[in-house]
């Protein structure tokens, strides 16, 4: 719960349900938020308990993708950048997610990426990512695109759990961004996925068996917590791929 009332701006506010206290406001950014969004990524960085979680997006990266036109969604609380989502269009690139989970050459080009996500640490919990997410894929579906992918290491637990909520799968389990483990995530924009009967249970650290599974046409679909001893575990639910 966040306690300081911050008045948005009128004229910025589309949306104003945080809470009682906080009014904030989300629009779509350009080149004239890149040093806001250079602040909240170093603000970011330094609070991740593990760099490895996330890759963060080079400044190049950031100026060339705010001029793309709704390529990136901010949230401003008062004056303040408190988060952002970016897409990308890989295209014809190398690193078209869409290759790494099989996706025909043909359709290639109707792939698009949930590039990157951040909540600043004290705005946390009010369900960002997934709000951001679900207004984007609305952007990509208007533009014609079909399939989403997206990279979350297995390492956070908070950012798969959302991508599940939004109805992604985990297609692949690969090493990217030179050395680190990244699961694929995959939605059809178009087909949802629909979870079989048979379903096997495998223990988040258990990557040899997760391989396995996708190998033979699993995905995983649902993140089971468990405390142990006070330890907070988790397990992932594969299922048989099938869309509607
Ligand atoms: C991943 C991230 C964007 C999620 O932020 P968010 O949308 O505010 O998260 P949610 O609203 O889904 O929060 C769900 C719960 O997890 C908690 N939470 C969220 N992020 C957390 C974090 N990094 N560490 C600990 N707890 C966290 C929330 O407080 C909330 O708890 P509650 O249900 O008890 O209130 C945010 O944690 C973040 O910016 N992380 C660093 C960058 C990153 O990992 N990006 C994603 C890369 S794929």
């Amino acid at each position: 719960m966040i306690n300081n009332p911050i008045e948005a701006k009128k004229n910025r506010i589309i949306e104003t349900t945080w809470a009682e206290e906080v009014r904030y406001s989300m629009k779509f950014l350009d080149s004239s938020h890149l040093e806001e969004a250079k602040e909240l990524q170093d603000i970011i960085a330094r609070n991740l308990p593990d760099k490895e979680i996330f890759r963060l997006t080079t400044i190049q990266e950031l100026k060339e993708l705010l001029e793309q036109q709704k390529s990136v969604i901010g949230v401003h609380a008062d004056d303040c950048l408190i988060a952002y989502n970016i897409i990308s269009i890989p295209g014809e690139d190398e690193d078209n997610f869409g290759a790494d989970i099989g996706i025909s050459s043909e359709e290639l080009a109707k792939v698009a990426h949930l590039k990157a996500v951040v909540v600043h640490p004290n705005f946390r919990g009010h369900g960002l990512q997934r709000k951001l997410a679900r207004i984007h894929l609305e952007v990509l579906r208007d533009a014609g695109y079909e399939h989403v992918c997206s990279t979350v290491s297995p390492k956070n637990c908070i950012s798969i759990e959302n991508h599940l909520a939004n109805g992604f799968v985990i297609k692949g389990l690969k090493v990217k961004y030179g050395g680190w483990l990244r699961y694929i995530m995959y939605k059809n924009i178009y087909k949802p996925f629909r979870p079989g009967l048979e379903v096997i249970a495998v223990e988040f650290t258990d990557i040899e068996r997760q391989k396995n599974l996708l190998k033979r046409g699993y995905v995983g679909c649902k993140l089971e917590k468990s405390s142990n001893r006070q330890v907070e575990t988790y397990s992932i639910n594969f299922g048989l791929e099938s869309y509607y």
